[in-house]
């Protein structure tokens, strides 16, 4: 789901800067490599996994009938007790997924996308974060923020899987890669030891693991980074959840490993329709993976549309020095990125107001006042911005500033 053409590629991060790596190109045939096992009996595949019959002319996503949805997420809001204060980490997250798409959340650090994520897997402590009364997480028609424990624990692992950044942290060091495999499939699969352990052996063959068998044996502190994160895939995949979680799985990564871990995701989910959720600061791996994107700021979605409609024609002030501040190799020379200036608001104490206000330069007296409400602009694009607003008195762009450069194009480059 997640292949381009080399042109649609080259439409949609044209000019953009260093060159990311073509993973079709990069990856055919990798001895040990993914699906090399060419096992189908590891994961349940979806119905329609054959190739899609049509392409997005634009986007390059295979045009798939679009699937049921999953997940509503309403309202959401995350806030933490701490010696400060209250921290208001989430405020107000809605957003809804289908079955077999890949979202991406993008924002720079602290604005909440990982509290958003974990709080899917109801994954906050306990005792120190609270939820708004009015949030609603909806997954398969259940209502997840009543759920107890122990059906919470069911859900975990055999329907909704998270991935992290750091395997070392996520995945218990002291124990081998084969017990924790086993371990969860044969909870969740609800099958024989023996069983578990040869699904176990071909879950690892197919994320890429050579000599898989010998493997099992041994701790994550023997693998390196990339083969570390290869196994908490296996791990988060050997269940076949419907939905996916990836909090920044390749930031620690170099670019070469990186675009084999995406290509992971991406025969993953070919083959077992999963939705996935992907949160990373590189715009340009949203280019090449998501469907459809948000935009965080401040604890709030800002933007949400398809990846064509966020890069081709982002709306919202924040948005577009996101991509102005992207390096493009066509940039004139000495023309020099343009840095969003200012920090984001202090989650202790947000501003009544639009929360983008202080660095927007097209701030206007009602964004200092009233917080904009999201807008649909047609298609999935919708923005949350008061220059939207017929009734909003625009004013002229003053100085230097967010919305000053030219909204680029996506390249491989952090954001955070
Ligand atoms: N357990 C916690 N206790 C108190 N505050 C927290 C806790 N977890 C997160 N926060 C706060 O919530 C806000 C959102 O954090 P979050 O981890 O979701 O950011 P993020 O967007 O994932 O950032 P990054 O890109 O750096 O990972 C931050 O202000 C953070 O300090
Ligand atoms: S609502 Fe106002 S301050 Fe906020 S992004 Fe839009 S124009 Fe800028
Ligand atoms: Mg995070």
């Amino acid at each position: 789901m997640w292949g381009r053409s080399r042109r649609q590629k080259a439409e949609l991060s044209a000019a953009a800067a260093p060159p990311a790596p073509v993973r079709e190109d990069a990856l055919p045939e990798r001895a040990g490599g993914i699906g090399a096992s060419g096992r189908t009996g590891t994961l349940p595949e979806r119905a329609d996994s054959g190739s899609p019959a049509q392409r997005d002319e634009l986007s390059g996503r295979p045009v798939r009938p679009p699937g049921e949805v999953i997940l509503e997420v309403d309202d959401l809001r995350v806030s933490f007790r701490t010696h400060g204060g209250q921290v208001q980490a989430v405020r107000g997250v809605s957003f809804s997924l289908r079955q077999g798409e890949t979202l991406a959340v993008v924002g720079e650090s602290g604005c909440g996308k990982s509290v958003t994520a974990r709080s899917l897997m109801r994954l906050l402590p306990e005792h120190s974060s609270e939820l708004g009364a009015g949030s609603s997480i909806r997954w398969k028609g259940r209502e997840l923020t009543r759920l107890k424990e122990k059906e919470l624990r069911k859900l975990r692992g055999a329907e909704i899987a998270m991935i992290f950044q750091d395997a070392m942290t996520a995945l218990n060091p002291t124990l081998t890669i084969g017990e924790q495999l086993i371990e969860g499939i044969a909870l969740h699969r609800k099958v024989p030891r023996s069983e578990a352990r040869r699904l176990a052996v071909d879950m690892l063959e197919l994320v890429g693991i050579p000599s898989p068998e010998a493997r099992m044996k041994q701790y994550l502190g023997e693998f390196s980074g990339g083969m570390r994160q290869r196994i908490m895939i296996a791990i988060a995949a050997s269940c076949s959840p419907s939905l996916l979680i990836a909090d920044e799985p390749t930031t620690a990564l170099d670019v070469t490993i990186q675009a084999q871990i995406l290509d992971l995701f991406r025969m993953l989910q070919e083959r077992t329709g999963a939705a996935i959720v992907l949160i990373t600061h590189d715009l340009g791996v949203v280019a090449e993976t998501a469907d459809r994107v948000c935009v965080m700021y401040a604890g709030e979605i800002v933007e949400s549309g398809t990846v064509t409609e966020l890069f081709r024609r982002p709306q919202h002030p924040y948005t577009q020095g996101l991509l102005a501040a992207l390096p493009r190799l066509d940039r004139e020379r000495g023309r020099s990125l343009v840095p969003i200036p200012g920090t984001p608001p202090d989650l202790f104490a947000p501003p009544p107001g639009c929360a983008f206000a202080a660095r927007c330069p097209h701030a206007m007296e009602v964004c200092r006042l009233h917080r904009p409400q999201m807008a649909e602009l047609g298609g999935t694009h919708a923005v949350a911005c008061w220059l939207q607003d017929p009734r909003a008195a625009r004013p002229p762009a003053s100085g230097a500033g967010a919305g000053t450069g030219t909204p680029g194009e996506p390249a491989r480059t952090a954001i955070g």
